[in-house]
């Protein structure tokens, strides 16, 4: 999708399509209290150009358009503007609206226009309501988000697309064109990401995925390293390798490295990335039903290859070194069983309650390999507990944090990215029930509060190394079609990931 800026007048713009976001600014009106509560409707186009709020007026008036959050309503010929068409987006309560809902407006514009055969646009933005550089970002990240869908498959895919994005603002130029490349790269990175998960298990396994990878590093300028079944080994990464041994497809251990000459020599921030290509369960076979599903069990992994795809096209001087354990879950002869005990990386013992329970185990000698690499500082992303949907839904992912430096830091990058998580606890008293008789510990502390004895679990081997942990679980994987966003591969933590790393310092 091409994106350009343009500073006319709306109603000058030329345009096969104009987006404009419309609120609701009714207040109750308390001057009028005698006469009971009386609402004052005002319902208002995010623009003062006059052209183009007549041109609304008077679907307003008639109520057709109210405003109300994802509401879209097309115009043909509208009056008075240069524009083919005019679609007036509902934005919501205006005292509620942030560059977060923006953004949603902005893909569900893509993809209510794309759907009509409509293949390029422009898209006000209402600077009224949001800063324009912050406008400019939200609207190009949220209409990458929207122009993506996982139908790489079919035989009859016409590439519906929408080619070309126009953003209409005013301000600095050169400040609203840097925000506009900087969105770009967020949004194709994520969409990138997006592509790597939806790939079938058939159609990426480990070997291909580190090819995936390769190839972006090329591409970008990082250090790729891709690593086998012998050097799994050479390094004792027993963990990694118990999940491994299972499979006939080779594991791949996957490194990538931002080392920018302007950075300093720490801190580096390390990026590991759960890769499970496909999770049966293992011995401890899941049930047929949704297990198709688990061809996503490696959308940590892509994210941090998407969130290295997108630093290295930003460039912060910051070192940044992302590990990604890829391997299937198989069950086999070869396939490790339950009462089985692996030696990590680290020299800590693990007893195998449950062979489905592999996430943790390639994450334990990821992080503790990326402390070997040097890693100063860990995040790791992994769609690790079925518990974590239970506790959050589809809507927060997970974020646990042994450090609150770290955690305020994320937050600030939540919030510049606009995506969702919740912090959940990590109290020493957990650590109980991930106890074993025969050896340091098991892989598996049992149903009740499932996503966080797993990252107690991970725990033991970020030791007092500064780590975030993100379960996306219930997140990596949009299972209804919104207006924003196609059902399928979602893309979570990526642009998170690469806000964070902007602003990493140590
Ligand atoms: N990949 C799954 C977790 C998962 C569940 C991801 C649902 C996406 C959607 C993980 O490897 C797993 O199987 N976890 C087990 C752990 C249990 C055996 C302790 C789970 O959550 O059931
Ligand atoms: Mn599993
Ligand atoms: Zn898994």
């Amino acid at each position: 999708m091409n994106t350009n800026l343009s500073f006319s007048h709306p109603a000058q713009v030329e345009t096969e399509c104009l987006a404009v976001v419309v609120l609701d600014r009714t207040e109750k009106d308390r001057t009028e209290k005698d006469h009971g509560p009386k609402d004052k409707t005002e319902v208002t186009v995010e623009s003062s150009d006059n052209a183009l709020k007549a041109a609304a007026a008077e679907m307003i008036a008639s109520g057709e358009v109210s405003g109300k959050i994802l509401e879209a309503t097309l115009l043909h010929h509208p009056a008075g503007l240069k524009a083919k068409r005019l679609l007036l987006l509902g934005g919501g309560k205006a005292k509620n609206f942030t560059s977060f809902e923006l953004r949603k407006l902005a893909g569900t514009a893509v993809r209510f226009l794309k759907a009509k055969g409509i293949r390029s646009f422009a898209f006000l933005a209402p600077e009224r309501s949001i800063p324009g550089e912050e406008a400019v970002k939200a609207i190009v990240e949220g209409a990458f988000v929207g122009n993506f869908d996982p139908d790489t498959y079919k035989s009859d895919r016409k590439d519906q697309k929408i080619e070309s994005l126009t953003v209409v603002a005013g301000g600095d130029q050169a400040r609203l064109q840097k925000m506009m490349e900087e969105a770009r790269i967020l949004g194709e990175s994520q969409n990138f990401t997006r592509e790597l998960v939806n790939e079938p298990s058939n159609r990426l396994t480990p070997t291909m995925l580190a090819e995936r990878a390769r190839k972006m590093a090329q591409q970008t300028g990082l250090k790729c390293e891709v690593y086998g079944a012998d050097k799994i080994k050479e390094l004792k990464m027993g963990a990694f390798w118990g999940v491994a041994q299972g499979s006939d497809e080779p594991p791949a251990l996957i490194v990538l490295r931002y080392e920018p000459a302007d950075a300093p020599a720490t801190p580096v921030l390390g990026l590991v990335g759960k890769g499970i290509t496909f999770d049966t369960g293992g011995i401890s076979i899941k049930p047929a039903d949704g297990m198709e599903k688990m061809k996503y069990d490696m959308a940590g992994g892509a994210a941090m290859i998407g969130a290295m795809r997108g630093i290295a096209l930003l460039k912060p001087k910051v070192k940044v070194t992302a590990v990604i354990c890829a391997t299937e879950n198989m069950p086999s002869g070869k396939a490790q069983k339950p009462g089985d005990v692996q030696i990590a990386m680290s020299g800590k013992s693990i007893e195998i309650i449950n062979t489905d329970a592999e996430g943790r185990l390639v994450l334990a000698d990821g992080l503790y390999y990326a402390r070997q690499l040097g890693c100063t500082h860990l995040i790791d992303a992994a769609t690790l507990t079925g518990a974590v949907v239970v506790a959050l839904g589809y809507v927060n992912a997970g974020v646990f944090a042994n450090d609150e430096k770290m955690y305020e830091r994320f937050s600030r990058a939540l919030e510049k990215a606009g995506e969702k998580f919740w912090r959940l606890p990590l109290d020493e008293e957990y650590r109980e029930v991930i106890k074993s008789n025969i050896a340091d510990m098991v892989n598996s502390g049992g149903r009740y509060g499932g996503a966080v004895t797993a990252a107690m679990f991970l725990k033991e081997f970020a030791e007092d190394t500064p780590w975030l942990h993100l379960d996306i679980a219930g997140t990596a994987w949009t299972e209804e079609n919104k207006a924003w966003i196609a059902k399928g591969p979602s893309g979570i933590a990526v642009r998170s990931l690469v806000e964070f790393a902007r602003d990493f310092n140590g």
